[in-house]
């Protein structure tokens, strides 16, 4: 159940980020940022990030029959995101 109520937290933020693409690259940041500050009070690591990242790419391929020309956009979405991620998580390890 509680990994549930987090798949679906997970899917909004990527449905939130996929309605701001067409915008400024700011709006994603700010997206990203927030949810990697809350997941570093939580001492969620990068390598739990990646293994999720594999997740979402495996269940979005299968659910969506993507197509190969598909899956290289979608991966290319998540390592801007995951940029995005680790470039926040070092920041707060440093103390920024
Ligand atoms: C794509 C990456 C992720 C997204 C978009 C995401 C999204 C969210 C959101 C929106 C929340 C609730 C609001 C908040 O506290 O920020 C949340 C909570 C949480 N996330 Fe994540 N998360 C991600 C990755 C992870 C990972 C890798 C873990 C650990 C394996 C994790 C564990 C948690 C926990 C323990 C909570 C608090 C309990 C809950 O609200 O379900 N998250 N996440």
């Amino acid at each position: 159940m509680v990994i549930k109520a987090h798949a679906s937290r997970v899917i909004k933020v990527f449905d939130d980020s996929v309605q701001v693409l067409d915008d400024d690259s700011s709006q994603l940041e700010e997206i990203w940022v927030k949810v990697t500050q809350s997941h570093f009070n939580r001492q969620i690591e990068k390598q739990s990030f990646n293994e999720l990242k594999e997740v979402i790419l495996e269940v979005l391929t299968a659910a969506c029959s993507l197509n190969d020309q598909q899956i290289e956009i979608w991966v290319k979405l998540m390592d801007f995101i995951y940029d995005i991620i680790f470039r926040t998580i070092d920041e707060l390890e440093q103390g920024a």
